[in-house]
Order: structure tokens, then C-alpha cells, then sequence
């Protein structure tokens, strides 16, 4: 018998890195880590094994079939928003290559051990596409199924990604003579913006509220590139990484959807530097606003309702803007930079 493992792609990113530590903290000792580049010290030591590899690379993709023996796939691997647009190309072969790519192996995994392969996607608040700031506001709060319209490639990427999960789960190749049979347990979460106390996201597009924390932090100053009153919705990397592994284990038969919405709060970009500024009064925090960046920003709901997720699976984030703050960003960011 083979061990059986977890992967985790994309494991050397910020989701990665948080997801590992919380599942070393609930004792898994079974990670397969995959990623592009080597593991950082911080989490090499929780995994059983590193993986450095492309997820596009289809021999790489065989070998881990024929190597392991996984009941989990966390692809957390992708090309962010802001990346995606300088380079929409390769957003697609990453962003959707990739995913088909993991998607077969989940399938392939399922098929071989005789039964469902648990898939987890992070999917984004780039998904909905309002079409411009007088709609946003006029929207309000939005719900799972509205809006489906983005207009950024990683929006779409991330959407037909959804679509193509639950295809996969439940309805692979209607029209084969085979059976159907559910070889994978596909589960999504439309993030927000997250917030990590460690690092720094790199290609986002809800990267100004993580960079101005940690520019003030290090004592450095900041341009913040979208307007004051620019709102989406946040939530703290701890939040995050445990709200995976809620879906992840939650029973299959209180999933009334595949994809759902989290937030923990949404502040406008004004309202977060007042709160950096509570805590680093000498934070220096301006404005210098990219049009374009902000233009998708305008894309993106102001906030999202999450009560599917609330009743389902018992969501409920441990952090508010106050507490998140309190507890955790200002503590954590003292402690790296002092
Ligand atoms: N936070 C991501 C980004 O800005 C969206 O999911 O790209």
C-alpha cells in the first residue's frame, strides 16, 4: 500500500506557505509540495517531500500519478490579477492549463484508488465584473451567482476554472460508456484580498493594502495606487488558510454549492491607512493613483455576501478589521521588520 499524501501546488506562494503551517499544526505529516522554486526554510521542514517543478510540465504531472497515492489536491498554484494582464497568455496556460492538468491527475488518482479525490480550488473576488463605480455602488453586496461578467483574464481564468471543477466532479464525459462515477470532490472559495503578516503578495491587484502595512512597518514610504475610497473586501492569511480546511473537511452532504464567498471586512484603502496610522504614526502613505489598476479594482464588488458559507459550513472568520489589526497584522509585522 502506498502512503497516502497531500499536494500542495503553488506551495512556496503566501497561501502556501500559511496552509502548510496550519496543517504542520494539525499534524499532517504527509505533504507533497510542489512549486517552481524551492521552499522557504520557514516551511521545508513540515513537508515530506519538495517537488520543484512546473505544473504545465505533463511528465512531472505522469510521475507524481505513478509515485503517489493522493486523497487531497490544494492547487493554490497561479498567476495573480495584476500579472495576468501584462502577460494574459501565459495567465491562460497557467491559470487554466494548469488546473486542467491537475484536474486529470485528481481524476486519474480517483479512478485508480475507487473513490473521490478531495480538489481544492481558490477561486477570487475577480470573478464578478461590475462595469464601472456607479454600478458598484448601486450593487452593494454581492451574492455567488451575479455579476458574472469579469473583465480581467485572471477573472476569467478563475471562472471557467470553477466551471470546469464542477464539470470534472459530476458531470466527465457524459456521453462514456463508462458509468458515472464522482472521482473527485471538488471544493471552491471566491477569495478576497488576504492579508499576511509575514509576506507580501507579488502580481495582485488588492496588493496596495497588504504593501502599505508592510511599507509602514519597515519605516518606508508608500504610494497607495488606487483612490481613498477604493473598497473591496479582506481577510487575514490566518482566516484564509483555515477556511480551506474547513470546506476541505467539511461532510459532502452540507455543501450546498461547489464555490462559495468569504469576507471578514472591507475597508476602503482611507480606512485601512487611518488604522496603520493608529499604530505607526510616523507612516508615510499617499496617493498616486494608477487609472487602469483602479479600473479593475472598480470591477470588483465592494463586498460579498457570504452567508452560503456561514450556514453550509460554519464560516466565521476570527478576525475583523479591529481585531485582525489588533491581534495580528501589527504584532506580526513588528516582529519581522524590528
Ligand atoms: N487578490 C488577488 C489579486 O489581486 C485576487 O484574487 O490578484
Amino acid at each position: 500500500m502506498r502512503k497516502s499524501t497531500t499536494l500542495i501546488t503553488g506551495a512556496n506562494g503566501e497561501m502556501g506557505r500559511g496552509l502548510i503551517t496550519l496543517l504542520h499544526e494539525k499534524k499532517y505529516n504527509n505533504i507533497i509540495a510542489m512549486d517552481l522554486n524551492a521552499l522557504d526554510n520557514s516551511i521545508s521542514a513540515y513537508c515530506y517531500e519538495e517537488i520543484i517543478g512546473n505544473i504545465l510540465d505533463a511528465d512531472l504531472i505522469d510521475q507524481l500519478h505513478s509515485e503517489y497515492e493522493f486523497d487531497s489536491i490544494y492547487h493554490l498554484a497561479a498567476l495573480l490579477s495584476t500579472q495576468a494582464e501584462f502577460s494574459p497568455r501565459s495567465a491562460h496556460d497557467v491559470n487554466v492549463g494548469g488546473t486542467l492538468n491537475l484536474l486529470n491527475l485528481a481524476l486519474e488518482q480517483g479512478r485508480s484508488q475507487g473513490k473521490p479525490v478531495k480538489f481544492f480550488f481558490p477561486s477570487s473576488i475577480a470573478v464578478y465584473g461590475l462595469k464601472n463605480r456607479a454600478e458598484k455602488q448601486a450593487a452593494g453586496i454581492i451574492s455567488e451567482d451575479r455579476f458574472l461578467g469579469p473583465v480581467t483574464m485572471y477573472g476569467c481564468n478563475k471562472l471557467y476554472c470553477e466551471h470546469l471543477g464542477t464539470y470534472y466532479s459530476q458531470h466527465y464525459q457524459r456521453l462514456g460508456a463508462e458509468e458515472h462515477h464522482c472521482y473527485i470532490d471538488f471544493r471552491s472559495i471566491r477569495f478576497p484580498g488576504i492579508i499576511s503578516s509575514k509576506t507580501v503578495p507579488t502580481g495582485g491587484t488588492s496588493d496596495y493594502i497588504p504593501e502599505m502595512l508592510h511599507a509602514a512597518a519597515r519605516g518606508e514610504a508608500y504610494k497607495c495606487f488606487v483612490r481613498e475610497d477604493a473598497q473591496i473586501p479582506f481577510m487575514t492569511m490566518p482566516d484564509a488558510v483555515c477556511a480551506i480546511q474547513d470546506i476541505i473537511v467539511a461532510p459532502m452532504k452540507n455543501l450546498n454549492q461547489t464555490v462559495y464567498n468569504i469576507r471578514a471586512f472591507a475597508p476602503t484603502a482611507e480606512e485601512f491607512r487611518q488604522k496603520i496610522i493608529e499604530a505607526f504614526p510616523q507612516a508615510r502613505i499617499d496617493y498616486d493613483v494608477n487609472e487602469k489598476r483602479q479600473n479593475m479594482v472598480d470591477s470588483w464588488p465592494a463586498d460579498t455576501d457570504d452567508s452560503a458559507a456561514r450556514s453550509d459550513w460554519n464560516w466565521n472568520p476570527q478576525h475583523d478589521l479591529k481585531t485582525g489589526m489588533k491581534e495580528y497584522l501589527i504584532p506580526g509585522v513588528k516582529k519581522i521588520y524590528s
